[in-house]
């Protein structure tokens, strides 16, 4: 199953990604967290930190001056831009390399051509996209089974996410809204305005999200029992479900 975490900038898509990535792997799936951000920060809410993060970033750009062999294979790509994280997820960092080498994968690979490579079969794959619409746009089927759309109660977080459910809608694919930094009703009340009735989980702001990040940690290892991390320990409960289901 291939789930992929869209929204605007800022609203909480990598810890959401980190986050549930853990939780899945954590219950005995076989998780592959693609990082498709061109300023990949998934290894820090995975718990890697964020050395190991930059050191992965590093390899990738060690293709531009050569001190990375490139490589032409999808399971390669995984074995050299990837690493290992905590309960045995596999993280991959996949932003493009502008500079591309004709004939090899590694370079010019957009993460929507990733997702369609990589094959998911008894397997997760979660894609934590870039901010923005575009890469939602870009989707095609067979990308992605669900779209997870994180929103924020902001005009421009809701913009966003309206215009990134219709989307997904139209093409008939599946889509959940995760929103997040809900403090009270009436933000709940301008989500639910905003993407009408689709299904949605509600992540409260929470504390121990907001001390994970300052300490470069994984939610889920400051505070499993958190209120906002148990929601989506619970949502990707839910989505083990769905990927049986599948
Ligand atoms: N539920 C929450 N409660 C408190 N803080 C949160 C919550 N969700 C996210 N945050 C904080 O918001 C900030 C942005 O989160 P995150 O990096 O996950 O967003 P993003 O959508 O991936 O951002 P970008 O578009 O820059 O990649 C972080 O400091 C994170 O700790
Ligand atoms: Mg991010």
């Amino acid at each position: 199953m291939k789930i992929v975490v869209a929204g605007k900038g800022g609203v909480g898509k990598t810890t959401v990604s980190g986050t549930i990535s853990r939780a899945l792997a954590r219950a005995g799936h076989d998780v592959l967290a693609l990082d498709a951000d061109t300023n990949p920060m998934l290894g820090v809410s995975l718990g890697v930190g964020p050395e190991e993060t930059d050191l992965l970033v590093a390899v990738r750009q060690g293709l531009e001056t050569g001190e990375t062999e490139h490589e032409r294979s999808t399971e390669g790509f995984v074995e050299r831009f990837g690493r290992d994280a905590p309960d045995g997820v596999r993280l991959v960092v996949a932003s493009r390399i502008e500079r591309a080498n004709p004939g090899c994968m590694c370079c010019g690979v957009s993460p929507e051509g990733l997702l369609t490579e990589l094959d998911s079969a008894g397997k997760i794959i979660i894609g934590d996209l870039e901010a923005g619409i575009g890469t939602v746009m870009r989707l095609q089927e067979g990308h992605a089974d669900i779209v997870l759309v994180v929103a924020q109660p902001t005009a421009k977080s809701l913009t966003i996410a309206r215009r990134a459910v219709e989307l997904t809608d139209d093409r008939g694919g599946r889509v959940i809204v995760v929103a997040n930094r809900v403090r009270n009703d009436d933000d709940l009340a301008v989500i639910r305005e905003a993407v009408g009735d689709c299904e949605m989980v509600v992540v409260p702001d929470e504390p121990a999200i907001a001390l994970a990040d300052r300490e470069g940690r994984a939610a889920i290892d400051v505070d499993p029992d958190a209120p906002g991390v148990r929601v989506l320990i619970e949502l990707a409960d839910r989505l083990a479900g769905m990927a049986v289901a599948a």
